[in-house]
């Protein structure tokens, strides 16, 4: 039997990556045979196909960050997984695929009334935002806080975690994207016609407690300035390989000057590679979060995928490079909703939009997708 995987083949635009097909093999010992239901695209996989992401595999290789799958086949030495399990892992690469193959060591289980769609939002975006707030800065109630890319997938889940967490969150957005920024409880400055500097200094005249900048560059050194002293500033995205290294170094600059300032950089996959089990320690808390989904999800299609977009550049890509059991989806001449709601309904393949994407293209979220955003029900 053969099975379907999207290569990046060179560095560059969405156009180097190509559907491949494979002979599905039985796992090895060591290894367990996953059926993906779902898996994540987003800008750390773009940033993995422009070639400036540290821990990509060597090209070629299968992208994808995070998936939801069931147990298909395990091998003779794994003893912790059964057949029919339903599991999540954070991959790195591989997702984007209909089967991927891992020891059972990278696994945790999902709980299978738990919509797969919502589950991936957490293994990469939850999880990140999550470890920052409480293993980095350690938040308590009442802090007050800045995030860059607020609208953004890790944005949005910083706002959404930490608006349970009752901190007080300023978010920095396109102007049109301010309603998602209140609506998760944030305060929008919008980085094109506002002054960020002069905004919160207006606002919080004693500076905050922390800022997460996922946007890295200049603001790095804006953050530093509208923090409080005893305040740090968890860096966590740059936009590209030089950019993230000027960024580490003006961060290990500013760190280190005598202002009772600290900055620190934050990385999910480096934390995972040194010791796993914080990162299943938090995803176990992140799923209990979820709301369970009302509606049975019809996997009945065994070759389906479900694709997360979680970037407005990746649902171009989808969009443009990749036409699923005949499926083609074009939101820039967008097809009708009612088709949109048969394709979803359809589930074969569904496209769910999170993140920047899900602004960009909100009424293909609403359309598309009933259950696709991450419903958090207090800690
Ligand atoms: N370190 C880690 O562990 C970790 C984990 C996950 C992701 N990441 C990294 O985090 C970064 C963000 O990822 P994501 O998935 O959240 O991306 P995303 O969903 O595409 O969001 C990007 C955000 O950046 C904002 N933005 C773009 N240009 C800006 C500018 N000039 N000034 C201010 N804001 C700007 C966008 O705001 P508007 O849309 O409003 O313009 C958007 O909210 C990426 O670099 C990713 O690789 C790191």
């Amino acid at each position: 039997m053969q099975y379907r995987s999207i290569v990046i083949t060179e560095r560059g635009t969405p156009e180097v990556l190509k559907v491949v097909e494979n002979e599905l093999r039985e796992p090895t010992s060591e290894e367990v045979r996953i059926r993906i239901l779902a898996t994540g695209v987003g800008l750390t996989d773009v940033a993995m196909r422009y070639g400036y992401y540290p821990y990509a595999p060597k090209i070629p290789f299968v992208p994808g960050y995070e998936i939801v799958g069931m147990i298909d086949k395990i091998g003779a030495g794994t003893s912790r997984v059964a057949v029919g399990d339903r599991i999540g892992a954070l991959t790195v690469s591989g997702g984007y695929a209909e089967y991927i193959y891992l020891s059972e060591r990278e696994l945790f289980h999902v709980p299978s009334q738990l919509d797969p769609a919502e589950v991936i939002a957490l293994i990469l975006n939850y999880t990140t935002a999550y470890q920052m707030l409480y293993r980095t800065a350690k938040v308590k109630k009442g802090d007050k806080v800045l995030i860059t890319g607020a609208s953004g997938g890790v944005g949005s889940a910083l706002l959404q975690l930490g608006n349970l967490a009752k901190l007080k969150m300023y978010g920095l957005a396109s102007r049109k994207k301010h309603e998602i920024v209140n609506g998760l409880g944030g305060q929008p400055i919008d980085y094109k016609s506002q002054d960020l500097v002069k905004v919160i200094r207006d606002a919080e005249p004693d500076g905050l407690d922390f800022v997460f900048d996922g946007v890295g560059g200049e603001y790095i050194g804006r953050g530093f300035k509208v923090l409080r002293k005893g305040g740090k500033l968890v860096e966590y995205g740059f936009p590209g390989f030089i950019p993230m290294l000027l960024g580490y170094l003006k961060l290990k600059m500013l760190d280190i000057l005598p202002n009772r300032k600290s900055g620190e950089f934050f990385g999910i996959t480096a934390q995972y590679i040194k010791d796993k089990q914080p990162y299943f320690d938090d995803i176990s808390k992140l799923l209990k979060l979820l709301k369970p989904v009302s509606l049975s999800i019809p996997f009945s299609c065994s070759s389906c995928s479900i694709f997360l977009v979680r970037s407005r550049y990746e649902c171009a890509l989808l969009i443009r490079s990749i036409s699923l059991n005949g499926l083609e989806i074009n939101p820039v001449a967008p097809i009708s909703k009612t088709a949109r709601i048969a394709a979803c309904e359809s589930l074969c393949p569904v496209i769910m939009i999170t993140g920047s994407c899900a602004v960009l293209w909100s009424s293909i979220e609403r359309t598309f997708c009933k259950n696709c955003r991450p419903f958090i029900s207090g800690i």
